[in-house]
This record gives C-alpha cells, structure tokens and sequence, in this order.
C-alpha cells in the first residue's frame, strides 16, 4: 500500500526492514499538542479530559488520586512496625519508610512524587528522580478500593525505593524522552513530555503545522499533508498503531520510541498470540483478545469500529450501537426470549467485566479486584445467564410497579 511505503514526517521510511528505524524523531519534529488544537477544534476540544491525554503528569494535589488525610495516608506492611506514610511537605508530596518499633530513628527513606502514571481509572503509581535516574515509590493508589498499596515488583514486609524505571514504561505511558542509557533508568529530565498526546498516533506533526500556516497551504485533499490519518492506513497498520500500547506485556526490540504510525508492529515489538487462560490484568491485551473473536474475522474490524479515541467515552450501553451495525438485533439468539430489551445490552453478555482479582503484596493474601472489560467477542454462557436474570428482575419490577400504579390511581 502506498500510504505505508511513504516517507513519513519523522524521517526514515515507514516500514522498512530490518528492524524499522534506527532513531527515534528529534524533539524538533514534534509541534505539541496546543499546535493542533488551534486548527482541530473538533478533535481537541474534549481531547484533555480523556485517560489517554492524563495518562501521565506532574505530581501535585490535582493530579496525585490517592490521600494524604490522616488515617487515610498509610500503606502497612506485613510487618506490624513498618509502614509507609504519604505527606504533604512544604516542598511536595513525600512518601516516607517509617519503622515504629525505633524510637530514636523512627524515618528511613523518603522520596518525592514527581510523577504521576495513570489516569487512576484503575490505579496509579508514582515515579521519583534521583539526579537524572527515575525510579518507582513504594505506595501506588488502588482506585477500586480506594487505597494504597503496594507498588509491583516490591517485598511485602519491607520498604523499598530501588526500582529503576525502564523506557518502555514511558513509551506507552507518555509522548517523548531523550533516553540516556546506561543505566536504563537515565533520561533527559527536561526532554519528558508527559501525558499521551496527539503525536504519538498521528506521527511528529512539525513539518505538518509549518505547511499548514505558509502561505501557500496545501490544497484540500492533497496528499502531502505530512501527517498520517490512521484511517487511510491498512487494517494491519491501524492495529499496529493500538498494539504498540495495547498487546499486553511483550518484549521490545531496540530502543524505545523508534515506533510510528504507519510502521510494522512486528519490527519493534515481539508480539505473541495471547494465552486464553492467563490471568486478566490491567496491563490487557486487548488487539490479542480482539484478533481471536469471530467478528474480527469479518477483515473490517478496528479498534476504531468502536472507540473515538478524541472523546471521553459513554458508558457500556451506547457501544451496542456498534454491534448493530454488522448484527441485526434478531440474531442474537436470545432475542426471541428477551426482545427488545437486549437492544442496548450487547456488550454486558458478549464483553462482560472480567475480575482481575490481584493478589497484593501489601495486603498479605488479600485480593485485589478490578474489573475489566473483556476484548474477546464471543458467547459467555454465566455472565450471560447472569444479566438475563437483572433483565427480568428489571422487567417484573417495571410490570408491579405499573400494577401498584394503577391500583392507587396514581
Ligand atoms: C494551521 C492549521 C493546522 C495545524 C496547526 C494543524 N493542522 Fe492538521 N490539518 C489542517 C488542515 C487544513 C488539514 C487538511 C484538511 C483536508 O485536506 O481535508 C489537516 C489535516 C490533518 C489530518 C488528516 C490528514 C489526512 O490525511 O486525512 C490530521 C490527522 C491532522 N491534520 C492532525 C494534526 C495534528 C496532530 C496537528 C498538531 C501536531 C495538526 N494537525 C496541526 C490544519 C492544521
Ligand atoms: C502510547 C501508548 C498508547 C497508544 C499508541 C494507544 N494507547 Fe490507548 N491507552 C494507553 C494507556 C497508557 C491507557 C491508560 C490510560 C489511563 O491511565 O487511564 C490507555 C487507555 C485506553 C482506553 C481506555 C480509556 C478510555 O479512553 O476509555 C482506550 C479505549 C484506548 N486506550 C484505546 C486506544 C486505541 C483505540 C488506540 C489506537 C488507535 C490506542 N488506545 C493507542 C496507551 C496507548
Ligand atoms: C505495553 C505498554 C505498557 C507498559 C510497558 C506499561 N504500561 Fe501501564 N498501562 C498500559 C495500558 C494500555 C494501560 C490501560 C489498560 C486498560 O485499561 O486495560 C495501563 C494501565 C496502567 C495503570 C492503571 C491506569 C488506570 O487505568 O487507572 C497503571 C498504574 C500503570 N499502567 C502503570 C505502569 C507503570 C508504572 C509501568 C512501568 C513500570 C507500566 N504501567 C508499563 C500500557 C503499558
Ligand atoms: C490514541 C491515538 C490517537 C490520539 C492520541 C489522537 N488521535 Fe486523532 N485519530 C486517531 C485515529 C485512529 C484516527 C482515525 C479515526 C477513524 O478511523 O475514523 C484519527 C483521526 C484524526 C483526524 C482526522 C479526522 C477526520 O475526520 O478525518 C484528525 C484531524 C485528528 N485525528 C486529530 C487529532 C488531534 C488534534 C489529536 C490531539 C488532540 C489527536 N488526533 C489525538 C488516533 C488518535
Ligand atoms: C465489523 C462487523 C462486526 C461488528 C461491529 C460486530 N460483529 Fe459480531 N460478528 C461479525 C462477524 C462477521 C461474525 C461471524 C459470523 C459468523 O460466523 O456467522 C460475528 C460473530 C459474532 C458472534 C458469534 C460469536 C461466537 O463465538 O459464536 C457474536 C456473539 C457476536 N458477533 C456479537 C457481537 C457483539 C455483541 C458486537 C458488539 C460488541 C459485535 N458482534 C460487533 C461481525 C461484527
Ligand atoms: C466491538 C466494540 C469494541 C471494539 C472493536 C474495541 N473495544 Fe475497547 N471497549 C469496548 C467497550 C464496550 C469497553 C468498555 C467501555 C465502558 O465500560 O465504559 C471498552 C473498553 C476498552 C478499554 C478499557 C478497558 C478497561 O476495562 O480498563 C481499553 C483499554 C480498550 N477498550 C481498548 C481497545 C483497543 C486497543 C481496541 C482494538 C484492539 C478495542 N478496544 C476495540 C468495546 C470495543
Ligand atoms: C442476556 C444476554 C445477552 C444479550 C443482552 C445479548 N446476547 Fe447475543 N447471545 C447471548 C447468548 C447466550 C447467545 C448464544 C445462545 C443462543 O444463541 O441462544 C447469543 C448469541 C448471539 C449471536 C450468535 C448467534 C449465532 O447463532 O451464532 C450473535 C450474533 C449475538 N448474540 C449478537 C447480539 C447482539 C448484537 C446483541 C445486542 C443487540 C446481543 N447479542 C445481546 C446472550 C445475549
């Protein structure tokens, strides 16, 4: 296809073999993303409050989900003595190693919130530098219980601060680094571009914005706008775009942000096919989960058939619109049963929430649960059962009130 073999706004050709590209873009590439709000009011407007644009931030009071009020600010250990408290300090938001049981040096460690990761849909962890090394905190903020606990990859019954920050969790977790490994934790602190913006899924846009404001713009429907619309790219390399972020915990090959749109996946990350029975996490797989649904075998299937990633999205109920557009509603073989009232439901039979049930190191073998939507399209015959039985509570409930109604003449 053309549009893949195309030059692309960041340099070398997209697609290219032998490992894609050898840099990622210069930070000159790049014209932010008050740039693009000035001509693509539509697109921007509601842009800022999705999860994508607040994915990563600054640390401070607004952006920071988890609290600092008292008796709310502690994260225990499974050791008694040892806790990690969260306080607000003149200087910033600290998180500090507390051992109890030493009276005379009760304070080990402490570290700032400098950064902020998630949008705390689910959670949020936190990041720190030390000179130009960025390592994790201890506590993260687990939104489902509304708490802290402790941060992946950290003992249960001690604090800890030691945990480097690799590049790929920038890559999917914000927009621009200047990497400055070795060590792998060490990046240009100025150079960090938080949040997921407009660039990282329509390619560096400097060049774009340029032709746009001199004085001879391209024409309308010109070819040469140097900047890449995914919907005109193939069906490969409009999953490609989403699985750069979107295929679960896999391996990348090469240094981080070399990727664009328009680029083959396949050059940059080692994508798997997805395990049927791993455990569900907030690190999901959703293009796996997809790819391995009957309706992706339709060939015209995106993540775009059903997400507008410019926009907050509704709630469940507004995507069985979507379904609608392949599936007349009587082919759902529950309709005969159920009528009209599966119209809006599709998604909780046929995508239901699925537990992720976490073990937490923090809490000793207490679970932590969130709920997560599943991606594989496909017949789930108890979570089906389940919402068919709301359904017809719904319905007998709706029937007695109208009965109650009318015996009260009300
Ligand atoms: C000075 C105005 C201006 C600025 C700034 C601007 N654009 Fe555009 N953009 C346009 C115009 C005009 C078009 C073309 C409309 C057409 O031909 O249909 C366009 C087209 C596009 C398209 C569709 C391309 C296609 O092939 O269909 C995308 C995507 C896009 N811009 C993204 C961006 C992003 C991202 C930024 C910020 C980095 C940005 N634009 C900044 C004016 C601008
Ligand atoms: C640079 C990495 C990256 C890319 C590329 C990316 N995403 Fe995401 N996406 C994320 C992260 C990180 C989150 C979690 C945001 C949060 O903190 O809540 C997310 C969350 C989402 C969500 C859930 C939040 C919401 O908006 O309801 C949807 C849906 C989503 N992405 C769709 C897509 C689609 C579709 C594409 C491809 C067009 C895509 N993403 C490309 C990183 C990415
Ligand atoms: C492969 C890309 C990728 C990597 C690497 C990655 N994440 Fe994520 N992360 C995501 C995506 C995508 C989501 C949203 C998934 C969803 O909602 O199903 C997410 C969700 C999260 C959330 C929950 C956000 C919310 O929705 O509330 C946290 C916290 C988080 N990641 C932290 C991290 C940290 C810290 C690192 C690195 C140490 C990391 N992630 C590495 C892609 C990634
Ligand atoms: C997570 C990835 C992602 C992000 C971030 C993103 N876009 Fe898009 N954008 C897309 C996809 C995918 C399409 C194609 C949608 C489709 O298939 O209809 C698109 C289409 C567009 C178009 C073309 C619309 C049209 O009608 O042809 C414009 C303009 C655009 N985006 C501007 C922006 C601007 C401005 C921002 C930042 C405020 C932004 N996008 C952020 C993924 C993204
Ligand atoms: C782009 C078109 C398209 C969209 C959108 C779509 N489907 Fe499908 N779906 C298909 C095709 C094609 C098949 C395979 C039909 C066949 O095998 O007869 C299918 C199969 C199915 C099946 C049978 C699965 C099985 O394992 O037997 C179910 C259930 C289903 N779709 C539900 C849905 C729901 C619910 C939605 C919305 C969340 C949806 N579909 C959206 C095209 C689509
Ligand atoms: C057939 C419709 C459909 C398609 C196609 C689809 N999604 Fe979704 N997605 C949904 C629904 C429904 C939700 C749940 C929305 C809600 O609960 O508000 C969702 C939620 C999500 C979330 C948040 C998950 C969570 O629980 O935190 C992410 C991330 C996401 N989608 C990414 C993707 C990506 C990436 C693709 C393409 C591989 C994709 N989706 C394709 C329907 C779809
Ligand atoms: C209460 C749960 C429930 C709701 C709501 C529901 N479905 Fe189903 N659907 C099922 C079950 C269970 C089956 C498989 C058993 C059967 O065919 O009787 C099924 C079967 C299907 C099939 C496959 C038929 C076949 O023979 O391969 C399609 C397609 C489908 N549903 C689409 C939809 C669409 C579109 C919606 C929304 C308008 C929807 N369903 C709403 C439970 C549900």
């Amino acid at each position: 296809m053309a549009s893949q073999d195309a030059t692309l706004p960041g340099g070398a050709p997209a697609g290219s073999q032998g490992g894609g590209r050898p840099e990622p873009p210069p930070p000159s590439a790049y014209a932010g993303d008050e740039a693009c709000a000035q001509c693509h009011k539509k697109e921007s407007e509601l842009y800022a409050q999705t999860p994508h644009a607040l994915d990563s931030a600054v640390a401070d009071a607004k952006t920071i989900k988890g609290s600092f009020e008292p008796g709310h600010n502690v994260l225990r250990t499974t050791n008694p003595n040892i806790i990690v408290a969260m306080t607000q300090e003149p200087n910033g938001f600290f998180q500090s190693g507390i051992n109890m049981a030493d009276p005379n040096h009760p304070t080990g460690e402490a570290e700032r919130f400098d950064i902020t990761i998630g949008s705390g849909r689910h959670a949020q962890t936190y990041l720190y530098w030390d000179g130009d090394q960025l390592y994790e905190l201890p506590a993260s903020y687990w939104r489902w219980s509304n708490e802290w606990v402790m941060s992946p990859g950290y003992p249960a019954d001690s604090v800890h601060f030691e945990r480097p920050v690799v590049p790929r969790c920038l890559e999917c977790h914000g927009s621009y680094f200047t990497w400055l490994n070795p060590p792998a934790n060490r990046f240009k602190k100025d150079s960090i571009v938080l949040g997921i913006g407009c660039e990282r899924c329509h390619g560096p846009g400097a060049r774009h914005v340029a032709l746009e404001r001199s004085a001879n713009p391209p024409a309308a429907g010109s070819k040469d706008l140097a900047i890449v619309n995914p919907a005109h790219l193939s069906h490969d390399r409009q999953l490609g775009l989403c699985s750069l972020c979107h295929a679960g915990a896999v391996e990348p090959i090469g240094a981080p942000l070399r990727f664009q749109v328009g680029d083959n996946i396949r050059d940059y990350l080692q994508i798997q096919k997805p395990d049927p029975g791993a455990p569900v996490d907030v690190h999901g797989n959703q293009v796996g989960a997809l790819e391995s649904s009957k309706c992706f075998a339709s060939g015209k299937m995106t993540c775009s058939t059903c997400h507008d990633v410019h926009r907050v999205q509704e709630n469940a109920d507004s995507f069985s619109g979507h379904c609608l557009t392949c599936h007349a509603i009587k082919a759902c073989g529950r309709y005969k049963a159920l009528g009209e009232a599966i119209r809006t439901k599709c998604v909780d039979c046929h995508m239901p929430l699925q537990d992720s049930a976490k073990i937490s190191p923090a809490a000793g073998e207490r679970v932590l649960h969130a709920l997560l939507r599943a991606h594989r399209i496909a017949i789930y015959p108890q979570e089906s059962e389940q919402v068919e039985l709301s359904l017809r509570e719904k319905h007998a409930a709706r029937g007695q009130g109208a009965r109650e109604s009318s015996e009260t003449g009300k």
